[in-house]
This record gives C-alpha cells, sequence and structure tokens, in this order.
C-alpha cells in the first residue's frame, strides 16, 4: 500500500483505475484509526475495486479553544490499519496541500438549517468545515463511492444533503455504529477520557437505549422523553448538551406520519464531548 501525500497523484492514480473500468471508494478520516474505521474500509472493499483511506485533520471544522492542536495523531499505527484492511492507497496531505491559497477568505460551503441544529448551535461553523472540506476531498479524489460511519449521524445528513445540492457524482453511504463490548461508541476521543470517566461513560448509549425502547413502544411525548434523557445524563456525571428526538429524514421534530426517528445527544465527560445516536424505525 503506498502513501500519497499531493492531490495531483491521487487524482492522477484514481483516473487511471477509472479509465481502466475500476470502481474506486473512498474513507475520509481524521486518522487515530480504530475498529470503526477499520469497518468503514472493509466495507468500502465490497462497493468497489479500488479503495483510498484518508487522514486528514481539518483545521476548518475546529473553533477557538476545541482541540485542534491537540487532537490525537498517530501517522504510524494508521498507516498499518489502513495497510492491514486492505486498502489500495493511503492519502495524507499536509494542510498546505489541502489549502493552497491559505484557509483565511477560503471558499465555504453551507448546507444551511441542517448545520445550525444540534451539534451545530454548539459548534458554529463546525459543519460548514465538514461540508467544505469534503466537497474538497471528493474534487480532489473524485471517488464513485464514498462511505461514513453514522455515530456522526447530523455530519452524514449535511454531506449527503451538500453531495445532493452540489450534484457531486459520488455515492454517499453510512454504515451503522461499531461499539466497545460495553456499549460505548468507538471514538478518537474516547482516549481524552479518564480510567474512571471511561467506566461511566457507556451510560450514554444506556440512556439512549432506553429513550429508544419508549419510542418503539410508542411513546409520543418527546418534551418529556428529552427531559429525561438529560436529567439522566446529567445524574450520571454528564454535561449533556442536548439530548433530542427528531425525524431521521431531515433531523426535524418528528410529524405524526414519521416512522423513522433518531434520538441524538452530545455530552461532555471531563475533556471529551462525547457524541452518540440511535435509531428506531417502524
Ligand atoms: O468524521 C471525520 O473524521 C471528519 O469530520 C471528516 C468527515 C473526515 C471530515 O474532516
Amino acid at each position: 500500500m503506498k502513501t500519497i501525500a499531493r492531490p495531483s497523484e491521487i487524482r492522477a492514480r484514481v483516473k487511471a483505475w477509472q479509465v481502466q473500468g475500476e470502481r474506486v471508494a473512498f474513507v475520509p478520516t481524521m486518522g487515530n484509526l480504530h475498529a470503526g474505521h477499520a469497518a468503514l474500509v472493509k466495507q468500502a472493499r465490497t462497493h468497489a475495486e479500488r479503495v483510498i483511506v484518508s487522514v486528514f485533520v481539518n483545521p476548518l471544522q475546529f473553533g477557538p479553544g476545541e482541540d485542534f492542536a491537540t487532537y490525537p495523531r498517530t501517522p504510524t499505527d494508521d498507516e498499518k490499519i489502513v495497510a492491514d484492511c486492505g486498502a489500495d492507497l493511503l492519502f495524507r496531505p499536509e494542510v498546505d496541500d489541502v489549502y493552497p491559497a491559505g484557509q483565511r477568505g477560503h471558499t465555504i460551503i453551507n448546507v444551511p438549517e441542517i448545520s445550525d441544529i444540534l451539534c451545530g448551535q454548539f459548534r458554529p461553523g463546525h459543519f460548514q468545515g465538514v461540508a467544505t472540506v469534503v466537497a474538497k476531498l471528493f474534487n480532489i479524489v473524485r471517488p464513485d463511492v464514498a462511505l461514513f460511519g453514522e455515530k456522526d449521524f447530523q455530519q452524514l445528513a449535511v454531506i449527503k444533503r451538500m453531495t445532493i445540492d452540489l450534484c457531486l457524482p459520488v455515492e454517499v453511504i453510512g454504515l451503522p455504529t461499531v461499539r466497545e463490548s460495553d456499549g460505548l461508541a468507538m471514538s478518537s476521543r474516547n482516549r481524552y477520557l479518564s480510567a474512571e470517566q471511561r467506566t461511566l461513560a457507556p451510560r450514554i448509549f444506556q440512556i439512549l437505549s432506553e429513550a429508544q425502547q419508549h419510542i418503539g413502544k410508542g411513546r409520543r411525548d418527546y418534551a418529556a422523553l428529552e427531559q429525561a434523557g438529560m436529567q439522566q445524563l446529567t445524574a450520571a456525571g454528564f454535561k449533556p448538551d442536548y439530548f433530542a428526538i427528531r425525524d431521521a429524514s431531515n433531523l426535524l421534530p418528528p410529524e405524526t406520519d414519521s416512522h423513522h426517528f433518531v434520538i441524538l445527544t452530545a455530552a461532555r465527560l471531563g475533556r471529551a464531548r462525547l457524541i452518540d445516536n440511535v435509531q428506531v424505525r417502524l
């Protein structure tokens, strides 16, 4: 497996594959890869003859005071995981490769409404940074299909909408969240948890699962369920930003005919801001 940093080199290789009739699958990441990423890379192989993984910690999606500088960077381990999963190429650009004209004054892609709710409300500019870098990565790599984890459910919704709105010729696929054996969603930010916080962290999935059961059994008093979720998280030692029950198709509050729900939460535990979600399909 080869590691490439230059966009022009990636593009030339992808073009050569596609000219031969080979499909290209793409898994964009910020590195510090874990089993959740590995599942995406392995699944990518079932969609295409060639698989490319990118590792790029995108400064544009971090707000002031967030963890851009300290975000875990583990290039040697990442390279091994990508190779072990059978990818063809690792694309690992530097900031200047992705932002050759600089970040200041850069074109920003804003997917309105959906970017400003839930996590967007607590991380202003975050989804604009995500949409912008994913559009750039799609333009650099020009994949046929791209895979993202459903743990970042809102991110996936933003990327799907951006891809449709901008007529990007990429099929966007979401894959189920990969969890630790105690239910904690795998995330690079889990390493911010102390040993004590790590034992508490699975409560987030348990609390989501309780709400999931209530919705599945027909409860529709969303405000009360959301309030209970916030209270349970607080009682367990989290500082929750939100606990919300939404229609999975648009992330808006459910309507009477909603049949696919997603329950999403973001909550701080010490240094870590954990996000997770569960779905209910009726
Ligand atoms: O989910 C991530 O790792 C990042 O937000 C992404 C999609 C690679 C964009 O930087």
